[in-house]
């Protein structure tokens, strides 16, 4: 079953029921103020810092699951029947049955528009660029032909500022609670008076019938939000809260003649004052709104609204500009063109903290995740990647290894998780090498970076590549594979944690000495990482500015990964797919010895990705093991037989029920790998039949069994082992989404950044006689034709009307900022 619909001309999810499987959510925000919103407005909003800066309160893990958000609540002051007098235009938190439901989520905007009693409500929630603020524009139309008499409530509920405090520390927190209402603009100030120099407001463009701010006054005792006591009493009871639970609530009442329309604005925001300031006068405790309320002002203006709106609609249009394809496969062309760029933005700004399974007071920012994201945006906003690169680099150790997350509030390594996630470093050297590719900013290879950021210990960032690759050279086990430490890119396969407490942290418990587990994996990263550094090196060693940075000679790293593609041989080769790991007592793991986790997929992925043995057929060996063992209709599950038990010489992954997450569900990171190896082979159907496999919209039509939104990607889909086989979990922050980025638009599409130009090597399936792809790239315009003549994947390209040899369009030398390509492909 379907629950919306694409509109891809205006890059919007249609969403025509409020009752959707799980809710359905989209992201405000893209600089420092942010904002989760479901398709019945639930969510929540924070500045920066999900955990430390949350300003309005939301229950995670709750009943019904979507509890708490950007609420408005109706009340036809004229209505006969008691049932239709209150509702709520986004359906939650009333549930009132409507006439007409529909949300559109946008790029960073959200649309719910509904109709009953003749009254009809569209709501427009964004955050306009460059403000620490979200707008919810309501517009209200009267389309009875009477004059409709209505009351307009909103409701917020105040967080008290740390999120994880807020919801646990109630015997200090039901005391501290304080706001201020002033010229009808409600202030949220609790902490204010002393440490904090931030504070939140709410405001609304309309004169105020009445407001409210302590809960349950609002509420009524032993009432939800989903029939407040003043809502249906139509009247506010202007209450001001002293501790307890501070919310905003405006209540505005209209008359609205036949046919009338009206807009009504709230703004809801975070303002910092400068801490020599915070008070007006000086030795009051009054909030000085000298700086807000201009802000204030401004966005309570219908003309500033729109115009505010526009500019967002014109920032996106430019990002997603950067890459447009017209295919003839409608789910590879919204993906990429839409849906797919924009989850790369989202990983960027939110990394892991903050989606509907993510609850934004765990997990800081991880080493690996961010450097993998990055390969999904880099070319979206290079500065900004730059930036990410070097904040990572600045948590990496001196001994080559990385803090396996930092806080982006204070950019530290964070010690609780600490390090030895042997794999950590090696991305590193892909996330740098992509951004080079893309930018030929040669000058961030020479930044000085300090590790662990202490000042004294800085090198140039191409010493950080030289150290990550060495950390693995630094820790070879009794095969000469690399030893695994904590986990390898699988967080679950803890072969040296040995964990039998409950509560005990299966990543940071390490109960052996780690001498003796190793990883295939990484050695298939570490030769792909390995032969990134000796194309780099071979850069840096030909131009003027960077010549001196390499310590070693490009062919030391080719040498490196030969003699490690050598031991993958002799020891991570099974006979038909590659080996997983071996544990810590020397047994192999993921071979046909093995009796559950015979075959795992990331190494299948990984070293084919590295090129082993593309050339010999055994590469082929290896994928084909992957079609008969991990292949279902739902895309590759990740290992199996699925562990039916727990292993404590294996960790998590056999904590899991067989089907899920780690232990051989569809974690859908790794499928990407799988078409990127099948695009290596030349193999287009298959690297594209495994795309759609796990490509939310072409999964739209099976909503039911899917459950999570058609629009992005979830981290897993129920493997066939589980009884939901099929259904989809943690939606939007994942991995997933930059790597299908990476396999679809560079291998498969095959338009990809390289040192010396664009090259463009498709391998697409048989039956697409033609494509187009528009890409920015240095600053300039390519528009790049295919056409097919034959089934293969040989391409032949003129650039300009120009036939050139090979497959690289050369960067321009005559400036011009316009190149044509047409490639034919036989
Ligand atoms: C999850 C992993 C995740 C890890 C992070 C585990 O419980 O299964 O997917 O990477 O937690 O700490
Ligand atoms: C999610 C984590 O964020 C990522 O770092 C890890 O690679 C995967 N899970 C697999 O365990």
């Amino acid at each position: 079953m379907r629950y919306g619909h694409f509109d891809d001309a205006n890059r919007e999810y249609v969403i025509n029921t409020p009752e959707t499987p799980l809710p359905w959510i989209n992201y405000l925000g893209s600089e420092s103020y942010f904002g989760l919103i479901s398709n019945t407005a639930g969510g929540y909003s924070f500045y920066k810092d999900a955990r430390l800066r949350r300003l309005t309160r939301y229950r995670y893990n709750n009943a019904p699951l979507d509890s708490g958000g950007r609420y408005i609540y109706l009340r036809d002051n004229n209505a006969s029947s008691d049932s239709a007098r209150v509702w709520s235009p986004s359906w939650m938190p009333a549930r009132t049955p409507l006439d007409f439901y529909e949300c559109r989520h946008g790029m960073g905007y959200t649309l719910i528009r509904s109709k009953l009693n003749g009254i009809e409500a569209q709501t427009k929630y964004f955050v306009p660029m460059g403000e620490n603020l979200e707008i919810w524009e309501l517009t209200l139309s009267n389309k009875h032909d009477t004059v409709a008499d209505v009351s307009v409530f909103s409701a917020i509920e105040f967080n008290l500022w740390d999120a994880m405090d807020d919801s646990t520390n109630f015997q200090r927190n039901y005391s501290i609670g304080q706001v201020e209402v002033v010229d009808d603009v409600i202030y949220h100030k609790t902490e204010y008076r002393e440490r904090r120099d931030h504070f939140a407001y709410f405001a609304c463009s309309e004169k105020l019938t009445g407001f409210d701010t302590q809960r349950e006054s609002f509420l009524g005792s032993y009432r939800g939000w989903d029939h407040p006591k003043v809502v249906e009493a139509g009247e506010s009871s202007n209450s001001i809260a002293f501790g307890w639970q501070p919310i905003g609530s405006h209540h505005i009442r209209v008359q609205l003649k036949a046919g009338e329309q009206k807009k009504i604005i709230f703004v809801l925001g975070y303002h910092e004052n400068p801490k020599d300031a915070k008070f007006d006068p000086p030795e009051s405790q009054i909030i000085n709104k000298r700086t807000v309320l201009p802000i204030i002002s401004k966005y309570l203006k219908p003309a500033e609204v729109d115009k505010a709106f526009e500019g967002l609609r014109s920032h996106w249009t430019n990002l997603l500009n950067k890459f447009q394809v017209n295919t003839p496969d409608e789910h590879t062309d919204r993906m990429v063109n839409i849906w797919n760029a924009y989850q790369t933005m989202i990983t960027f700004n939110m990394s892991r903290s903050a989606s509907y399974f993510e609850s934004g007071i765990g997990r800081g920012m991880g080493f690996r995740d961010s450097n993998q994201d990055l390969l999904g945006f880099v070319h979206l906003i290079p500065e900004r990647a730059r930036e990410r690169i070097l904040d990572l680099a600045s948590t990496q150790l001196e001994t080559g290894g990385a803090y396996h997350q930092y806080q982006p509030l204070t950019k530290r390594g964070n010690n609780d998780v600490g390090s030895g996630f042997n794999d950590d470093p090696l991305w590193l050297v892909l996330a740098v090498a992509a951004y080079v590719k893309e930018t030929g900013d040669f000058s961030i290879l020479k930044e000085l970076v300090p590790y662990d950021n202490k000042p004294g210990s800085e090198e140039a960032l191409y010493g950080h590549l030289v150290r990550s690759i060495q950390y693995t050279l630094d820790r070879l086990g009794p095969n000469q594979l690399p030893l695994i430490g904590r986990a390898d890119w699988n967080d679950c396969l803890n072969l040296n944690c040995f964990s039998d407490s409950p509560g005990q942290s299966f990543q940071t418990t390490t109960n052996k000495d780690g001498k003796v587990a190793e990883s295939v994996f990484i050695a298939g990263l570490f030769v792909l990482a390995a032969k990134e550094m000796a194309e780099l090196t071979k850069q840096v060693e030909s131009q003027k500015s960077t010549h001196d940075l390499a310590s070693q000679p490009s062919k030391y790293y080719l040498d490196a990964a030969s003699s490690m593609e050598a031991t993958v041989w002799k020891a991570g080769w099974d006979g038909e797919w590659f080996r997983r790991a071996y544990d810590d007592f020397g047994h192999v793991l993921g071979s046909k010895e093995n009796e559950e986790g015979r075959i795992f997929i990331e190494p299948q992925g990984i070293c084919v990705m590295a090129d082993l043995g593309v050339e010999d057929g055994r590469a082929q060996k290896a994928l084909d093991s992957v079609d008969v063992h991990l292949a279902t209709p739902h895309g590759v599950v990740l290992q199996q037989p699925a562990f039916s038990k727990y292993y404590l010489h294996l960790g998590e992954i056999s904590s899991y029920p067989p089907g899920y997450k780690e232990n051989a569900g569809i974690f859908c990171h790794t499928n990407p790998w799988i078409m990127i190896a099948e695009a290596k082979l030349g193999r287009g159907d298959k690297a594209h039949d495994y795309y759609l496999r796990i490509n939310p919209s072409a999964r739209e039509g099976i909503g039911d069994l899917h459950r999570c939104e058609p629009y992005v990607y979830a981290q897993m889909i129920a493997g066939k082992d589980a009884a939901t086989h099929g259904e989809a979990k943690n939606s939007w922050l994942t991995g997933t989404a930059a790597w299908n980025y990476v396999a679809i638009t560079q291998w498969i599409l095959g338009v990809r950044p390289t040192y010396e130009g664009l090259q463009v090597a498709p391998v697409v399936p048989a039956g697409w006689d033609s494509f187009e792809v528009l890409r920015e790239f240095r600053g300039v315009r390519y528009s790049i034709k295919v056409e097919r003549s034959g089934a293969g994947n040989q391409v032949k390209l003129e650039v300009n009307g120009k036939a050139i040899d090979g497959n690289i369009i050369p960067l321009p030398t005559d400036g011009s900022k316009e190149v044509r390509a047409r490639i034919l492909l036989s």
